[in-house]
């Protein structure tokens, strides 16, 4: 079968489209005939090494110190249940499902999951590619601001990076939790972001934001743009700052936190199957819809991990799999 692979860490030419042997489900697995895939940032990150402040030494550690553990790359999926491994009952063949498994290996034709994992039935007007373009960002979005934020009706939410793969599904469920949208993106994205919902689009090219006062509840940043100094700034008292990326400056921050009524917090969110079930249900209601910038077939991948890399994306970059043999 056709996989995406890689040997070292290093730029989108490192990414190989290879004939590799198809895995088969082990206990408690399900095997998968992957019909869309995805390249997000953590594509991008764990095929470049390129993990973000302080991450980069746990990163390392976890998929591999001087090259990648796992050759076969891709966290995001969506396809159909081919097979299951002894004891797996949660789907039976035929299913359409679709998820999300940082540990990689998902885009390829054929990909064996534990049937615990972050994975749930796709909802039934979905077409894989929308599918494939979900994952990531939705629980990402949806762990950041349902959970760690709490964010309540009416609150208000300045979501930094708006226009990209985890900001798009950010503005819909910061929406879907009732709350008043404000979206800072690049000039050619506002009209967009408001069509997502936001309430009020701000341009990071017109507007300084350390010139900015806010009265936000809770500011989340998907690019890097907001400094702790900056959020509080931004923030109402007892608010709290949610930054995606994080390095000394952030984890300065949190030492102060008892000191200060608006908070910081650090966080990396986990690949749940509960998460995965929340966000097939908000798709069901109609409360959150797949946002997809561009599909190429799988040979194209290391042109998808180009332009993944150069941060420009609108919502998600998706990979066509189905056929990739024929
Ligand atoms: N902590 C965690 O658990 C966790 C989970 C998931 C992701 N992450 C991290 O979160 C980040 C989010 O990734 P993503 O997929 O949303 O990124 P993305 O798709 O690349 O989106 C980038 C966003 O930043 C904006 N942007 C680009 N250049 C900018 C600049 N110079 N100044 C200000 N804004 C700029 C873009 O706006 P325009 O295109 O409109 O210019 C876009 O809205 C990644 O770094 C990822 O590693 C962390």
């Amino acid at each position: 079968m056709k996989a995406l692979t890689y040997e070292r860490y290093g730029g989108p030419e490192v990414v190989r489209v290879e004939d590799v042997d198809a895995p088969s489900p082990r206990d408690g697995e399900i095997l998968i005939r992957v019909h869309a895939s995805a390249v997000n940032t953590a594509d991008w990150r764990i095929r470049a090494a390129a993990f973000p402040g302080i991450l980069a030494i746990p990163g390392r550690l976890m998929f591999g110190i001087f090259s990648p553990r796992n050759p076969r790359l891709g966290s995001e999926f969506a396809g159909v249940v081919e097979r299951v491994g002894p004891s797996a009952r949660r789907f039976k063949p035929g299913v359409r499902v679709f998820g999300m498994a940082t540990s990689g290996g998902a885009t390829a034709e054929l990909f064996a999951v534990p049937e615990t994992g972050a994975i749930a039935e796709m909802p039934a007007s979905l077409t894989f590619e929308e599918a494939a373009a979900v994952p990531f960002g939705a629980l990402c979005a949806l762990v950041f601001l349902s959970d760690y934020a709490g964010l309540k009706p009416g609150q208000k939410v300045l979501i930094a990076g708006a226009s990209g793969g985890v900001g798009t599904y950010a503005v819909q469920i910061a929406k879907a939790l009732g709350a008043h949208v404000t979206g800072v993106a690049g000039p050619e994205s506002q009209d967009f972001v408001a069509s997502l919902g936001a309430d009020v689009t701000i341009d990071y090219r017109k507007t300084d934001l350390t010139a900015l006062e806010g009265d936000f509840d809770v500011v989340i940043d998907t690019y890097g743009m907001i400094s702790p100094r900056l959020s509080r700034n931004l923030l109402v008292e007892g608010g709290l700052f949610l930054p995606l990326n994080f390095g000394l400056r952030e984890i300065g921050a949190i030492f102060l936190n008892s000191f200060r009524t608006r908070k910081i917090r650090l966080a990396v969110n986990e690949d749940r199957m509960d998460d995965m079930l929340r966000i097939a249900d908000l798709i069901e209601a109609g409360k959150l819809r797949p946002v997809i910038d561009s599909v190429y077939p799988l040979a194209e991948a290391a042109r998808a991990h180009r332009q993944v890399e150069a941060r420009h994306k609108r919502g998600a970059v998706v990979l066509r799999i189905e056929g990739a043999s024929e």
